[in-house]
């Protein structure tokens, strides 16, 4: 039953680039999934620029501004380097991440509120260039202050805690999602979400009836493994729907 409004995916393709650079060469190509990833629903590609490119690389972002039909989200450190990338290639959309050299993924939200200074003339800049601009935020209303305080459009709620918690503990975080959507809102903000999520524990969070994207890789990709990218995008692509 729908009684909210549409919730687009956005299908994260950095780990057929991970694949690909674990043996150098050129697959499995990262653009292929991509545009077959658009082809079985997805609403948008999401792909992070790494500081130490270990998955995607320079060359693959300029073939995804260049090749794809649907939106780009560009996943980004808040780095002079990668603001440049960004307004070479005006992505749809920049999300700005926290990067720490040594961790295996994002590990929690960027400090929108401690970092004010240094975030306001990037998010200024990107905005300027016509980048839509989204902060990776834990979902506190300390940080949903900060995101309204920057003028960014978007927040995405990092779901990363919520997804390692086991069943009984999952409620309170989820109740911590729901309110900071909820609050970032009731702000003007648009609420994406991300981090963690699988066909097991993706309807709570696509249940919010604020969010409106959310951006999913790892396991889309892992899954891809046994019944193929296009099954997997189309199977969450239903239970995101049905969860409304
Ligand atoms: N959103 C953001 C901002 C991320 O950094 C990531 C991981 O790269 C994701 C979503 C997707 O997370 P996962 O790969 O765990 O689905």
């Amino acid at each position: 039953m729908t009684t909210v409004g549409p919730l687009r995916l956005g299908v994260n393709i950095d780990h057929v680039a991970t694949v690909r650079n674990a043996r150098g060469g050129a697959f499995p190509d990262p653009v292929r999934a991509a545009l077959l990833a658009a082809k079985a629903g997805a609403d948008g590609i999401t792909a992070h620029l790494r500081e130490d490119r270990r998955h995607i690389t320079d060359h693959d972002i300029a073939r995804l501004s260049a090749e794809l039909s649907i939106p780009l989200n560009f996943e980004m450190a808040p780095t002079p380097e990668m603001l440049a990338i960004a307004l070479r290639h005006r992505p749809h959309a920049a999300c700005i991440v926290p990067e720490k050299r040594e961790e295996r993924t994002t590990e929690g939200g960027i400090d929108a509120a401690g970092q004010h200074d240094r975030l306001a003339p990037m998010v200024a800049e990107l905005l300027a260039a016509g980048v839509r601009v989204s902060l990776f935020i834990e979902p506190d209303a300390r940080q949903i202050a900060a995101a309204v305080g920057l003028g960014a459009p978007v927040v995405e709620l990092h779901t990363g805690r919520y997804a390692e918690l086991d069943e009984a503990a999952r409620a309170i975080e989820l109740r911590r999602l729901a309110d900071a959507a909820a609050l970032a809102a009731k702000n003007g903000i648009e609420v994406h979400a991300g981090h963690g999520l699988t066909f097991d524990n993706v309807a709570p969070v696509a249940a919010i009836p604020q969010v409106r994207e959310l951006n999913i890789g790892h396991f889309l990709i892992g899954e891809a493994i046994f019944t193929g990218l296009e099954d997997s995008v189309r199977r969450m692509k239903a239970l995101m729907e049905q969860a409304r």
